[in-house]
Parts: structure tokens; C-alpha cells; sequence
């Protein structure tokens, strides 16, 4: 028995880290995808292969003495296994690049979810999608829950915390570049990083949500508009306060200014610390952007809106 789901990468735009604490954030997902296939064997084993390393274990293992970014995999396939003799045999296919602020670890809990379920029945998205959080939850347990939502449904999506997601109904022009620093962070350490940072000023931070909010609402209008320079500066606007609680660094400052030289605004996407920045752009300015990174020997490419998410085979 064999079962293939594919899930797609994610951009946070507006709202990262902010989200954590309620704000709305508004993202979309991209054009890169990650592909699962789960099969049944028999032997009892629940094995992993994937381009960042493999994984095998006996069923039944405890999840807190994994140490590995694929622990959602076995947690999930524990979970499953556990009505039927045999083992798992899971095998991941990547198109993004892993670890630096694409959503890979939720398009993987998302495909990963589907796939290995779908060994045994099928469920709807709404319980693939839960499913996938709680496996999420198992290498980051603070997750807003938003990267996995917006793999799981694709499109341009608002969500907080509270009400969950709705789509925008929007279909906006644009093209994103995403430039990677190549450094790899831990959203986990980046989000405790915050958490310090707001204990330590709760008044500044406390403003900043409401600025950072009343932005998304802004931005809401600007979408419907299809306005992308204001949108652009309201990315500019957006990096000031990521800037601001600290999950920047020289290398992503550096990126960023190079974003800006010809794209309509460009900000940090996901944890930051590492990871990757993304420029607005659309035809008239796509070209050259992508040549401003590429100068600076800045690996670069360019992606459009995912309208399809979860997929599966
Ligand atoms: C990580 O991609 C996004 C954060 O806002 C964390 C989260 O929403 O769970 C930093």
C-alpha cells in the first residue's frame, strides 16, 4: 500500500513573530514544493529517507528522545501505526530549501500528514491540517499554527491566532524574489530570542503590535487595490519593526538594502536570524532585482503565489 502527498513552501509577507502574540500576519504560499510518499512494509520499522538524512527507528519509540528535524515523520507514523503489524516506509522529495524560513518543516508536517494517513483512511484537510500542527508542535511547541495552515490551503491567506485563517480573494500581480542567506536558524531559539525581548520591554513591544496591526489592516486595502508600490512601502515599514525586536543581523541587513535598490520594499520572511529575505516586484522590475543579489553573489530566485496547497496522489 502506498500513499503521495505534496505540500508547498510559505512567505510569511506581513506579521512573523508578531502572530505569535495575536497580531494578524498575512501569508501565501509559494510555487516550491515538498513531496511525501508513505508506504507499508513488513518489517516492524518506521524508516525516514530524505535529502537532510535518514531516520529508522522501532515503532513505538518516545518522541522527546528524538533528536532529529524528522521527528513530525515518526511522530505521525507512531501515531498511525499503532492498528496494524509492520512498519513505515517514508521517503521526502524536496524543491525547498530547508531550514531557512520557507515553511519546509510545516510543508513536510503537511505532506507527512496526508500521506502516512492516507495509508490507513481518508480524512478531510481540516483533520490533515490538525494533525500536521500537532506533529509541528512536536520540534516547535510555541507554532502560531500559520505556516501550517497556509501550506495545507495555498493562496493568500490572513490568520491570527484566535480566529484561524481566511482567504483573500485576491489574485494580487506580483512576483517575489527570495534571496537566501544561507544561514540556517532554529525558529525555535528566534522565537525565545522575542519572548526575551518583549519581557525585557513590554511597552515598546506592546507598541508595536499595534502598529504591526494596524499595518496587516492597511495592507488588507492595498491588496484589494492591487497596489503594489504602497504595498512595497509597507514592507519597508514592516522590516523597521522586525529590525526592531532583533531578529536581524548584519548579513540580512545587507540583503535587504540590496532588495531595495529595485524592488518595491523587501523584508526578512519566517524567524529571521539566518534564513531568507523576499523583494516585491512585478515585470517591469523582476529582472533586475534578481541581478542586484546575483551581483553581490547572493543566491536568488523568483516565485509566484501556490493556489493549489495540500495536494494529494
Ligand atoms: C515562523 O515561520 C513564523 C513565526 O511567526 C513563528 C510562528 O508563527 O509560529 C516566527
Amino acid at each position: 500500500m502506498k500513499s503521495k502527498a505534496s505540500a508547498p513552501a510559505k512567505v510569511i509577507l506581513f506579521g512573523e513573530h508578531f502572530v505569535v502574540y495575536g497580531v494578524k500576519a498575512i501569508l501565501c504560499a509559494i510555487n516550491k514544493r515538498i513531496t511525501v510518499t508513505a508506504e507499508t512494509i513488513e518489517e516492524n520499522k518506521i524508516s525516514i529517507k530524505s535529502n537532510i538524512g535518514n531516520l529508522e527507528l522501532e515503532p513505538g519509540g518516545e518522541i522527546t528522545e528524538i533528536n532529529s528535524p524528522l521527528k513530525p515523520f515518526y511522530y505521525l507514523a507512531n501515531k498511525m501505526i499503532r492498528s496494524q503489524k509492520g512498519g513505515i516506509q517514508i521517503n521526502v522529495e524536496s524543491d525547498i530549501p530547508l531550514g531557512v524560513g520557507l515553511g519546509s518543516s510545516s510543508a513536510c508536517c503537511v505532506a507527512g500528514a496526508a500521506a502516512i494517513s492516507g495509508l490507513f483512511k481518508k480524512i478531510s484537510k481540516e483533520a490533515i491540517l490538525e494533525l500536521a500542527i500537532e506533529a509541528e508542535k512536536t520540534i516547535f511547541e510555541n507554532t502560531s499554527g500559520a505556516d501550517c495552515t497556509v501550506c495545507t490551503y495555498g493562496g493568500i491567506m490572513e490568520y491570527d491566532k484566535k480566529n484561524g485563517f481566511s482567504k483573500i480573494e485576491s489574485e494580487p500581480n506580483f512576483h517575489l524574489v527570495i534571496a537566501n542567506s544561507k544561514i540556517e536558524h532554529s525558529t525555535k531559539s528566534v522565537v525565545e530570542g522575542v519572548k526575551e525581548f518583549k519581557e525585557r520591554n513590554e511597552n515598546t513591544f506592546s507598541t508595536l503590535c499595534k502598529k504591526e496591526s494596524k499595518l496587516v489592516e492597511d495592507v488588507l486595502e492595498l491588496l484589494k487595490e492591487n497596489n503594489i508600490s504602497e504595498l512595497g512601502n509597507k514592507i519597508t515599514k514592516n522590516q523597521e519593526y522586525l529590525e526592531t525586536i532583533g531578529i536581524s543581523n548584519d548579513k540580512l541587513r545587507k540583503m535587504v538594502q540590496i532588495g531595495q535598490n529595485k524592488s518595491f520594499g523587501t523584508k526578512i520572511t519566517g524567524a529571521g536570524g539566518g534564513g531568507c529575505v523576499f523583494a516585491l516586484t512585478d515585470e517591469s522590475n523582476l529582472e533586475e532585482t534578481m541581478n542586484q543579489f546575483k551581483d553581490e553573489n547572493i543566491d536568488c530566485f523568483s516565485v509566484k503565489i501556490d493556489f493549489k496547497g495540500l495536494d494529494t496522489f
